[in-house]
Protein backbone atom coordinates (compact mmCIF):
# COMPACT_ATOMS: atom_id res chain seq x y z
CA UNK A 1 0.00 0.00 0.00
CA UNK A 2 2.91 2.34 -0.29
CA UNK A 3 1.03 4.11 -3.92
CA UNK A 4 -1.85 6.47 -1.66
CA UNK A 5 -0.35 7.99 0.97
CA UNK A 6 2.16 9.51 -2.59
CA UNK A 7 -0.45 10.10 -4.02
CA UNK A 8 -2.49 12.05 -1.25
CA UNK A 9 0.38 14.19 -0.23
CA UNK A 10 0.92 15.45 -3.68
CA UNK A 11 -2.61 16.71 -3.56
CA UNK A 12 -3.30 17.90 -0.20
CA UNK A 13 -3.31 21.57 0.64
CA UNK A 14 -0.60 22.94 2.85
CA UNK A 15 -2.87 23.84 5.65
CA UNK A 16 -3.98 20.71 6.50
CA UNK A 17 -0.39 19.85 7.31
CA UNK A 18 -0.82 18.50 10.51
CA UNK A 19 -2.56 15.32 8.95
CA UNK A 20 0.12 15.69 5.72
CA UNK A 21 3.12 14.40 7.98
CA UNK A 22 2.83 10.96 8.05
CA UNK A 23 1.92 11.21 4.16
CA UNK A 24 4.91 12.76 3.34
CA UNK A 25 7.49 11.14 5.58
CA UNK A 26 5.89 7.83 3.55
CA UNK A 27 6.25 9.70 0.03
CA UNK A 28 10.07 10.69 0.56
CA UNK A 29 10.83 7.28 1.01
CA UNK A 30 9.65 6.49 -2.06
CA UNK A 31 10.17 9.46 -3.81
CA UNK A 32 13.99 8.59 -3.58
CA UNK A 33 13.82 5.16 -5.62
CA UNK A 34 16.14 6.02 -7.89
CA UNK A 35 16.19 3.56 -10.80
CA UNK A 36 13.73 5.17 -14.03
CA UNK A 37 11.81 2.01 -14.31
CA UNK A 38 11.27 1.48 -10.43
CA UNK A 39 9.58 5.19 -11.05
CA UNK A 40 7.44 4.26 -14.20
CA UNK A 41 6.23 1.26 -11.99
CA UNK A 42 4.93 3.73 -9.46
CA UNK A 43 3.51 5.57 -11.49
CA UNK A 44 1.36 3.04 -12.91
CA UNK A 45 0.32 1.49 -9.21
CA UNK A 46 -0.42 5.25 -8.45
CA UNK A 47 -2.30 5.92 -11.30
CA UNK A 48 -4.42 2.39 -10.69
CA UNK A 49 -5.30 3.84 -7.26
CA UNK A 50 -6.60 6.58 -8.39
CA UNK A 51 -9.22 4.67 -10.68
CA UNK A 52 -9.55 2.67 -7.31
CA UNK A 53 -11.32 5.48 -5.76
CA UNK A 54 -12.76 7.80 -7.61
CA UNK A 55 -13.54 5.79 -11.27
CA UNK A 56 -15.64 2.97 -9.63
CA UNK A 57 -18.94 2.87 -11.67
CA UNK A 58 -19.49 -0.72 -10.93
CA UNK A 59 -19.24 0.23 -6.67
CA UNK A 60 -21.78 3.00 -7.49
CA UNK A 61 -24.20 0.67 -9.11
CA UNK A 62 -23.75 -1.93 -6.69
CA UNK A 63 -24.37 0.49 -3.94
CA UNK A 64 -27.59 1.51 -4.92
CA UNK A 65 -28.83 -2.13 -4.76
CA UNK A 66 -30.61 -3.14 -1.61
CA UNK A 67 -28.75 -5.77 0.11
CA UNK A 68 -30.78 -9.02 0.62
CA UNK A 69 -31.18 -9.74 4.65
CA UNK A 70 -32.34 -13.24 5.67
CA UNK A 71 -33.71 -14.20 9.05
CA UNK A 72 -31.69 -17.32 10.91
CA UNK A 73 -35.09 -19.37 10.36
CA UNK A 74 -34.27 -19.08 6.75
CA UNK A 75 -30.49 -19.89 7.45
CA UNK A 76 -31.70 -22.76 9.22
CA UNK A 77 -34.36 -24.19 6.89
CA UNK A 78 -31.99 -23.60 3.75
CA UNK A 79 -30.18 -26.62 4.97
CA UNK A 80 -29.66 -29.82 4.47
CA UNK A 81 -30.17 -31.57 0.76
CA UNK A 82 -28.15 -34.84 0.41
CA UNK A 83 -27.14 -33.72 -2.85
CA UNK A 84 -25.36 -30.73 -1.84
CA UNK A 85 -27.76 -28.50 -3.65
CA UNK A 86 -28.10 -25.74 -0.71
CA UNK A 87 -24.51 -25.35 -0.37
CA UNK A 88 -24.56 -24.12 -4.41
CA UNK A 89 -27.51 -22.09 -3.58
CA UNK A 90 -25.91 -20.40 -0.66
CA UNK A 91 -22.68 -19.98 -2.46
CA UNK A 92 -24.83 -18.37 -5.15
CA UNK A 93 -26.27 -15.73 -2.86
CA UNK A 94 -23.39 -14.57 -1.30
CA UNK A 95 -21.36 -14.02 -4.88
CA UNK A 96 -24.37 -11.62 -5.38
CA UNK A 97 -24.76 -10.43 -1.74
CA UNK A 98 -21.37 -9.90 -1.02
CA UNK A 99 -20.28 -7.16 -3.52
CA UNK A 100 -23.57 -5.33 -2.43
CA UNK A 101 -22.79 -5.23 0.78
CA UNK A 102 -19.05 -4.50 0.29
CA UNK A 103 -20.50 -1.33 -2.15
CA UNK A 104 -22.43 -0.29 0.62
CA UNK A 105 -19.50 -0.09 2.98
CA UNK A 106 -17.49 1.81 0.38
CA UNK A 107 -19.98 4.68 -0.17
CA UNK A 108 -19.69 4.78 3.85
CA UNK A 109 -16.00 5.34 3.58
CA UNK A 110 -16.19 7.88 0.87
CA UNK A 111 -19.07 9.83 3.18
CA UNK A 112 -16.32 10.11 5.42
CA UNK A 113 -15.13 14.39 6.16
CA UNK A 114 -12.02 14.20 4.10
CA UNK A 115 -9.51 14.59 6.70
CA UNK A 116 -11.07 11.31 8.30
CA UNK A 117 -11.01 9.88 4.74
CA UNK A 118 -7.11 10.66 4.70
CA UNK A 119 -5.86 8.69 7.55
CA UNK A 120 -3.35 6.30 6.25
CA UNK A 121 -4.79 3.27 8.27
CA UNK A 122 -8.52 4.35 7.28
CA UNK A 123 -7.15 4.51 4.01
CA UNK A 124 -6.00 1.02 3.94
CA UNK A 125 -9.35 -0.43 5.22
CA UNK A 126 -11.23 1.30 2.39
CA UNK A 127 -8.73 -0.24 -0.02
CA UNK A 128 -9.35 -3.41 1.47
CA UNK A 129 -12.98 -3.20 0.86
CA UNK A 130 -12.44 -1.88 -2.70
CA UNK A 131 -9.68 -4.87 -3.72
CA UNK A 132 -12.99 -7.32 -1.87
CA UNK A 133 -15.50 -5.77 -3.89
CA UNK A 134 -13.56 -6.57 -7.52
CA UNK A 135 -12.42 -9.43 -6.61
CA UNK A 136 -15.91 -11.23 -5.76
CA UNK A 137 -17.48 -9.57 -8.87
CA UNK A 138 -14.68 -11.08 -10.94
CA UNK A 139 -16.03 -14.22 -10.11
CA UNK A 140 -17.13 -16.29 -12.76
CA UNK A 141 -20.77 -17.39 -11.70
CA UNK A 142 -20.83 -20.50 -9.61
CA UNK A 143 -22.46 -23.12 -11.68
CA UNK A 144 -20.89 -26.46 -10.47
CA UNK A 145 -19.28 -27.85 -7.62
CA UNK A 146 -15.41 -26.98 -8.43
CA UNK A 147 -16.26 -22.86 -8.64
CA UNK A 148 -18.15 -23.67 -5.46
CA UNK A 149 -15.01 -24.59 -3.97
CA UNK A 150 -12.83 -22.11 -5.33
CA UNK A 151 -15.51 -19.49 -4.27
CA UNK A 152 -15.48 -20.98 -0.52
CA UNK A 153 -11.68 -20.62 -1.10
CA UNK A 154 -11.61 -16.90 -2.02
CA UNK A 155 -14.27 -16.17 0.91
CA UNK A 156 -11.81 -17.85 3.45
CA UNK A 157 -9.03 -15.91 2.21
CA UNK A 158 -11.04 -12.26 2.18
CA UNK A 159 -12.11 -13.64 5.55
CA UNK A 160 -8.53 -13.71 7.05
CA UNK A 161 -7.84 -10.46 4.97
CA UNK A 162 -10.25 -8.34 6.58
CA UNK A 163 -9.68 -10.03 10.31
CA UNK A 164 -7.78 -6.79 12.05
CA UNK A 165 -10.37 -4.42 9.88
CA UNK A 166 -11.78 -3.62 13.30
CA UNK A 167 -8.52 -3.26 15.39
CA UNK A 168 -7.46 -0.37 12.20
CA UNK A 169 -11.03 1.21 12.59
CA UNK A 170 -9.95 1.85 16.03
CA UNK A 171 -6.88 2.98 15.74
CA UNK A 172 -7.32 5.43 12.60
CA UNK A 173 -10.32 6.96 14.03
CA UNK A 174 -8.12 8.00 17.37
CA UNK A 175 -5.62 9.50 15.34
CA UNK A 176 -8.34 11.65 13.23
CA UNK A 177 -10.77 12.15 16.49
CA UNK A 178 -8.96 15.78 17.27
CA UNK A 179 -10.30 16.94 13.52
CA UNK A 180 -13.77 16.13 14.41
CA UNK A 181 -16.37 17.82 16.26
CA UNK A 182 -19.19 15.80 15.83
CA UNK A 183 -19.12 12.51 17.80
CA UNK A 184 -21.87 11.42 16.07
CA UNK A 185 -20.27 11.03 12.54
CA UNK A 186 -18.35 8.81 14.24
CA UNK A 187 -20.60 6.90 16.10
CA UNK A 188 -22.98 5.96 13.21
CA UNK A 189 -19.66 5.04 11.06
CA UNK A 190 -18.89 2.93 12.96
CA UNK A 191 -22.11 1.32 14.43
CA UNK A 192 -23.23 1.01 10.57
CA UNK A 193 -19.71 -0.13 9.31
CA UNK A 194 -19.15 -2.78 12.56
CA UNK A 195 -22.37 -4.38 12.47
CA UNK A 196 -22.57 -4.51 8.51
CA UNK A 197 -19.14 -6.54 9.06
CA UNK A 198 -20.84 -8.68 11.73
CA UNK A 199 -23.80 -9.43 9.36
CA UNK A 200 -21.09 -10.28 6.16
CA UNK A 201 -18.96 -12.63 8.53
CA UNK A 202 -22.04 -14.10 9.66
CA UNK A 203 -23.24 -14.79 6.38
CA UNK A 204 -19.82 -16.09 4.62
CA UNK A 205 -18.98 -18.26 7.84
CA UNK A 206 -22.18 -19.92 7.92
CA UNK A 207 -21.73 -20.86 4.14
CA UNK A 208 -18.17 -22.56 4.95
CA UNK A 209 -19.66 -24.03 8.12
CA UNK A 210 -22.56 -25.75 5.78
CA UNK A 211 -19.28 -27.52 4.47
CA UNK A 212 -18.69 -29.13 7.92
CA UNK A 213 -20.77 -32.01 8.75
CA UNK A 214 -21.73 -31.29 12.88
CA UNK A 215 -24.87 -32.71 13.96
CA UNK A 216 -25.08 -29.66 16.58
CA UNK A 217 -24.82 -27.23 13.95
CA UNK A 218 -26.62 -26.08 10.39
CA UNK A 219 -24.12 -23.86 8.99
CA UNK A 220 -23.52 -21.13 12.28
CA UNK A 221 -26.72 -21.88 14.07
CA UNK A 222 -25.81 -23.83 16.53
CA UNK A 223 -29.44 -26.32 17.33
CA UNK A 224 -29.23 -26.13 20.73
CA UNK A 225 -27.29 -23.91 22.31
CA UNK A 226 -26.11 -23.89 26.08
CA UNK A 227 -25.96 -20.19 27.44
CA UNK A 228 -24.10 -21.38 30.41
CA UNK A 229 -21.36 -23.55 28.54
CA UNK A 230 -20.70 -20.83 26.02
CA UNK A 231 -20.10 -18.11 29.34
CA UNK A 232 -18.32 -20.60 30.96
CA UNK A 233 -15.77 -20.74 27.88
CA UNK A 234 -15.08 -17.31 27.88
CA UNK A 235 -15.21 -16.74 31.90
CA UNK A 236 -12.08 -19.04 30.91
CA UNK A 237 -10.27 -17.05 28.24
CA UNK A 238 -11.13 -14.03 30.67
CA UNK A 239 -9.45 -15.24 33.58
CA UNK A 240 -6.44 -16.38 31.86
CA UNK A 241 -5.76 -12.61 30.71
CA UNK A 242 -6.85 -11.30 33.97
CA UNK A 243 -4.39 -13.22 35.70
CA UNK A 244 -1.84 -12.53 33.11
CA UNK A 245 -2.10 -8.65 33.98
CA UNK A 246 -3.27 -8.75 37.82
CA UNK A 247 -1.88 -12.00 38.83
CA UNK A 248 -5.19 -13.20 40.01
CA UNK A 249 -8.97 -13.19 38.52
CA UNK A 250 -12.64 -13.04 40.07
CA UNK A 251 -14.13 -16.44 40.45
CA UNK A 252 -17.49 -16.25 38.16
CA UNK A 253 -20.97 -18.14 39.69
CA UNK A 254 -23.32 -19.03 36.99
CA UNK A 255 -26.81 -19.37 38.19
CA UNK A 256 -30.45 -18.77 36.86
CA UNK A 257 -31.72 -21.17 33.89
CA UNK A 258 -28.40 -23.04 33.47
CA UNK A 259 -29.99 -26.23 31.74
CA UNK A 260 -31.33 -23.99 29.26
CA UNK A 261 -30.73 -24.95 25.49
CA UNK A 262 -32.42 -23.28 22.46
CA UNK A 263 -31.22 -22.78 18.75
CA UNK A 264 -28.75 -19.83 18.53
CA UNK A 265 -25.92 -18.23 16.67
CA UNK A 266 -22.85 -18.28 18.78
CA UNK A 267 -20.57 -16.15 16.80
CA UNK A 268 -22.10 -12.39 18.07
CA UNK A 269 -21.85 -13.63 21.61
CA UNK A 270 -18.24 -14.82 20.88
CA UNK A 271 -17.66 -10.97 20.40
CA UNK A 272 -19.66 -9.39 23.35
CA UNK A 273 -19.00 -11.98 26.20
CA UNK A 274 -15.74 -11.52 26.93
CA UNK A 275 -16.16 -8.03 26.13
CA UNK A 276 -18.87 -7.99 29.12
CA UNK A 277 -16.31 -10.75 31.37
CA UNK A 278 -13.33 -8.48 30.49
CA UNK A 279 -14.85 -5.40 31.97
CA UNK A 280 -16.17 -6.94 35.04
CA UNK A 281 -12.89 -8.70 36.08
CA UNK A 282 -11.01 -5.68 35.31
CA UNK A 283 -13.11 -3.46 37.70
CA UNK A 284 -12.85 -6.19 40.26
CA UNK A 285 -9.43 -6.43 39.96
CA UNK A 286 -8.84 -2.71 40.17
CA UNK A 287 -11.04 -1.88 43.26
CA UNK A 288 -9.41 -4.33 45.33
CA UNK A 289 -6.00 -3.53 44.08
CA UNK A 290 -4.58 -3.63 48.18
CA UNK A 291 -5.99 -7.03 48.52
CA UNK A 292 -5.27 -8.79 44.82
CA UNK A 293 -5.75 -12.23 46.69
CA UNK A 294 -9.34 -11.83 47.92
CA UNK A 295 -11.53 -10.38 45.50
CA UNK A 296 -15.66 -10.57 45.20
CA UNK A 297 -16.78 -13.05 42.90
CA UNK A 298 -18.56 -11.39 38.95
CA UNK A 299 -22.07 -13.60 39.00
CA UNK A 300 -23.52 -14.57 35.79
CA UNK A 301 -27.53 -14.71 36.14
CA UNK A 302 -29.42 -16.35 33.15
CA UNK A 303 -32.79 -15.92 32.29
CA UNK A 304 -34.25 -17.50 29.05
CA UNK A 305 -38.16 -17.20 28.27
CA UNK A 306 -40.30 -17.34 25.13
CA UNK A 307 -39.27 -14.35 23.80
CA UNK A 308 -35.75 -13.34 24.30
CA UNK A 309 -32.64 -14.20 26.79
CA UNK A 310 -31.19 -12.29 29.30
CA UNK A 311 -27.53 -12.60 30.40
CA UNK A 312 -26.82 -10.30 33.55
CA UNK A 313 -23.30 -10.25 34.60
CA UNK A 314 -23.09 -8.30 38.50
CA UNK A 315 -19.37 -7.22 39.59
CA UNK A 316 -18.75 -6.06 42.36
CA UNK A 317 -15.94 -3.58 41.22
CA UNK A 318 -17.06 -0.28 42.54
CA UNK A 319 -19.56 0.90 39.83
CA UNK A 320 -19.10 3.29 36.97
CA UNK A 321 -18.35 6.86 38.64
CA UNK A 322 -21.60 9.40 38.11
CA UNK A 323 -18.81 11.38 36.28
CA UNK A 324 -18.54 9.16 33.43
CA UNK A 325 -21.65 7.05 33.72
CA UNK A 326 -22.77 8.87 30.07
CA UNK A 327 -19.33 8.31 28.26
CA UNK A 328 -18.77 4.50 28.75
CA UNK A 329 -20.66 3.49 25.34
CA UNK A 330 -18.52 6.18 23.29
CA UNK A 331 -16.41 4.78 21.10
CA UNK A 332 -12.52 5.08 22.48
CA UNK A 333 -13.99 6.23 25.61
CA UNK A 334 -11.43 4.00 28.21
CA UNK A 335 -10.25 4.86 31.57
CA UNK A 336 -7.27 2.38 30.57
CA UNK A 337 -4.57 5.16 30.95
CA UNK A 338 -5.75 6.66 34.50
CA UNK A 339 -5.76 3.06 35.84
CA UNK A 340 -2.31 2.72 34.51
CA UNK A 341 -0.92 5.74 36.60
CA UNK A 342 -2.07 4.10 39.85
CA UNK A 343 1.84 3.35 41.45
CA UNK A 344 0.28 -0.26 42.81
CA UNK A 345 -0.73 -0.95 38.76
CA UNK A 346 2.92 -0.52 38.24
CA UNK A 347 3.93 -3.32 40.50
CA UNK A 348 2.13 -5.11 38.37
CA UNK A 349 3.82 -7.37 35.37
CA UNK A 350 1.65 -5.77 32.49
CA UNK A 351 0.31 -3.07 31.28
CA UNK A 352 -2.26 -2.13 28.45
CA UNK A 353 -0.44 -2.00 26.22
CA UNK A 354 1.60 -5.37 26.38
CA UNK A 355 -1.12 -7.63 26.09
CA UNK A 356 -1.46 -11.60 26.66
CA UNK A 357 -0.03 -14.41 24.90
CA UNK A 358 -2.05 -14.25 21.88
CA UNK A 359 -5.21 -13.18 22.81
CA UNK A 360 -5.62 -9.06 22.34
CA UNK A 361 -5.44 -6.40 25.34
CA UNK A 362 -7.27 -6.36 28.76
CA UNK A 363 -8.67 -3.48 27.94
CA UNK A 364 -7.54 0.20 26.34
CA UNK A 365 -9.40 0.59 23.25
CA UNK A 366 -12.49 1.63 24.66
CA UNK A 367 -14.33 -0.35 21.98
CA UNK A 368 -16.25 -3.00 24.12
CA UNK A 369 -19.09 -1.53 25.33
CA UNK A 370 -20.08 0.36 22.15
CA UNK A 371 -19.18 -2.17 19.77
CA UNK A 372 -21.17 -5.06 22.34
CA UNK A 373 -23.93 -2.77 22.48
CA UNK A 374 -24.13 -2.08 18.35
CA UNK A 375 -23.99 -5.79 17.92
CA UNK A 376 -26.64 -6.26 20.47
CA UNK A 377 -28.79 -3.79 18.79
CA UNK A 378 -28.06 -5.19 15.25
CA UNK A 379 -29.38 -8.59 16.47
CA UNK A 380 -32.91 -7.00 18.18
CA UNK A 381 -31.28 -7.08 21.01
CA UNK A 382 -29.92 -5.00 23.88
CA UNK A 383 -27.09 -4.22 26.23
CA UNK A 384 -27.76 -1.57 29.32
CA UNK A 385 -25.95 -0.90 32.24
CA UNK A 386 -27.27 -0.34 36.22
CA UNK A 387 -24.30 0.67 37.71
CA UNK A 388 -24.59 1.00 41.74
CA UNK A 389 -21.96 3.43 42.70
CA UNK A 390 -19.33 2.68 45.08
CA UNK A 391 -20.49 -1.66 45.14
CA UNK A 392 -20.57 -2.60 41.57
CA UNK A 393 -21.92 -2.32 38.49
CA UNK A 394 -24.75 -4.93 36.45
CA UNK A 395 -24.66 -5.31 32.72
CA UNK A 396 -27.70 -6.45 31.15
CA UNK A 397 -27.38 -8.85 27.50
CA UNK A 398 -30.79 -8.99 25.75
CA UNK A 399 -31.04 -11.00 22.92
CA UNK A 400 -33.87 -12.31 20.83
CA UNK A 401 -34.72 -16.07 20.61
CA UNK A 402 -34.15 -16.89 16.79
CA UNK A 403 -36.60 -20.09 16.56
CA UNK A 404 -39.08 -18.29 14.26
CA UNK A 405 -42.12 -18.03 16.74
CA UNK A 406 -41.37 -14.28 17.16
CA UNK A 407 -40.34 -11.55 15.36
CA UNK A 408 -36.49 -11.92 14.96
CA UNK A 409 -33.37 -10.34 13.38
CA UNK A 410 -32.13 -10.25 9.92
CA UNK A 411 -28.54 -10.94 9.17
N1 LIG B 1 -18.08 -3.44 34.94
C1 LIG B 1 -17.50 -2.22 34.97
N2 LIG B 1 -17.21 -1.60 36.14
C2 LIG B 1 -16.64 -0.37 36.16
N3 LIG B 1 -16.32 0.34 35.05
C3 LIG B 1 -16.59 -0.21 33.87
C4 LIG B 1 -17.19 -1.51 33.74
N4 LIG B 1 -17.35 -1.79 32.43
C5 LIG B 1 -16.86 -0.71 31.75
N5 LIG B 1 -16.40 0.23 32.61
C6 LIG B 1 -15.80 1.54 32.25
O1 LIG B 1 -16.15 1.80 30.90
C7 LIG B 1 -14.97 2.08 30.13
C8 LIG B 1 -15.19 1.62 28.70
O2 LIG B 1 -15.27 0.21 28.62
P1 LIG B 1 -14.94 -0.51 27.24
O3 LIG B 1 -15.81 0.08 26.20
O4 LIG B 1 -15.01 -1.98 27.45
O5 LIG B 1 -13.44 -0.07 26.92
P2 LIG B 1 -12.08 -0.50 27.63
O6 LIG B 1 -12.37 -1.74 28.42
O7 LIG B 1 -11.15 -0.72 26.50
O8 LIG B 1 -11.67 0.65 28.50
C9 LIG B 1 -13.86 1.36 30.88
O9 LIG B 1 -12.60 1.94 30.63
C10 LIG B 1 -14.28 1.52 32.33
O10 LIG B 1 -13.90 2.79 32.81
MG1 LIG C 1 -13.50 -3.35 27.87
Amino acid sequence: FPDTPVLVSLHFPQHLSTCVVPFSCCGLRFRSTSSMQGYTELARERSKTVTSFYNQSAIDTSAEKASVRLTPATLLYAGKSPDGHHILSSAKYLHKELPVRIAHRIKGFRNLPFIIGCNPTILQVHELYIRAYHVLSDFPPITDQELETRFSKLVQQLLDDHKDVVTMLAEGFRECRKHIQDETIIRNFLDTTLCSRLGIRMLATHHLALHEDNPDFVGIICRRLSPKKIIEKWVDFARRLCEHQYGNSPRVRINGHVAARFPFIPLPLDYILPELLKNAMRATMESHLDTPYNVPDVVVTIANNDTDFVIRISDRGGGIPHNIIDKVMDYHFSTAEESAQDPRMSNLLNNITNSGPQSGPMHGFGFGLPTSRAYAEYLGGSVSIQSMQGIGTDVYLRLRHIDGKGESFRV
